[in-house]
């Protein structure tokens, strides 16, 4: 079982305030998030009409499920979360999708009884959410998922990376920080200055407890829990998307 701080950071999302602004607030901070979902779904294979069940790791408030289930209007997914209000909005995005969706509220840590074993599929996919676990767990999770899918299944993970090199690693944050406060153009006090914006990240990434690992390290939790052909399909400074099938 989890303990307490291992679960900091589902806390972390499960409150109304954090919820409502979630994403207006990943708009702000990770524009990229579009173009991940869109590269994810370019690379998974399968024709558009084809009927195949998803397994989708952290569904938040249903972004990445959203564009699964418009794209493949056949498929059905199983959306899994830790977040109860997150789901909530979730169930609000997908709406008019709720019947090809059945959310399971529960830890990754925990994935194997939130799947029976009857339960397989042809997708696992992912958003900014395996990040919050750390290297073992995140081996744990994949293999747990892995043994989801049924063979030539995919799984497909976009997600926070970190640099390995420390002065990249400061760059990159420089980069991060003077991208916010650009979007933002004055109208969120949060992110008026780089210093505030800098404030603001430094206290949300404590509360979410992140622990982005490096491309590599990613890229070989993935070879290890069996995903021989593990590749990155797209990189850009702190964020990719990678994955591979079985
Ligand atoms: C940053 S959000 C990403 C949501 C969505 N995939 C997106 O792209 O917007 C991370 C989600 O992962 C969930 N989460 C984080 N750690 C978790 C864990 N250990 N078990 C289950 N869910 C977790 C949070 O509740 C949150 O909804």
């Amino acid at each position: 079982m989890p303990n307490n701080s291992e679960s900091e950071s589902i806390k972390a999302y499960d409150f109304p305030e954090r919820v409502a602004s979630y994403d207006a607030d990943m708009d702000l901070m990770h524009p990229n998030r579009s173009k991940m979902v869109e590269i994810a779904l370019e690379v998974f294979p399968f024709d558009p009409e084809t009927s195949f069940t998803a397994l989708d790791l952290g569904v938040g408030t249903g972004f990445f499920s959203h564009a699964v289930l418009r794209r493949f209007p056949n498929c059905r997914v199983i959306a899994v979360d830790g977040a109860s209000s997150m789901v909530e909005m979730a169930k609000v995005r997908l709406g008019a999708q709720l019947n090809r969706v059945d959310f399971r509220v529960g830890e990754f840590r925990l994935l194997k009884r939130l799947l029976p074993a009857g339960d397989k599929g042809e997708l696992v996919y992912s958003s900014y959410a395996l990040h919050h676990l750390t290297a073992e767990e995140k081996l744990g999770v994949t293999r747990d998922a892995l043994n989801f899918l049924k063979p030539e299944g995919w799984f497909l993970n976009a997600d926070l990376i970190v640099a390995a090199d420390q002065h990249m690693k400061a760059r990159i944050q420089k980069i991060r920080v003077e991208g916010i406060v650009r979007r933002a153009a004055g109208r969120d006090s949060r992110f008026t200055d780089t210093a505030s914006t800098r404030r603001f990240l430094d206290d949300l990434e404590a509360r979410e407890q992140d622990k982005p690992l490096t491309l590599s390290e990613d890229l070989q939790i993935l070879r290890e829990a069996g995903l021989e052909n593990a590749s990155a399909f797209w990189v850009e400074y702190r964020e990719a998307v990678t994955g591979g099938f079985k």
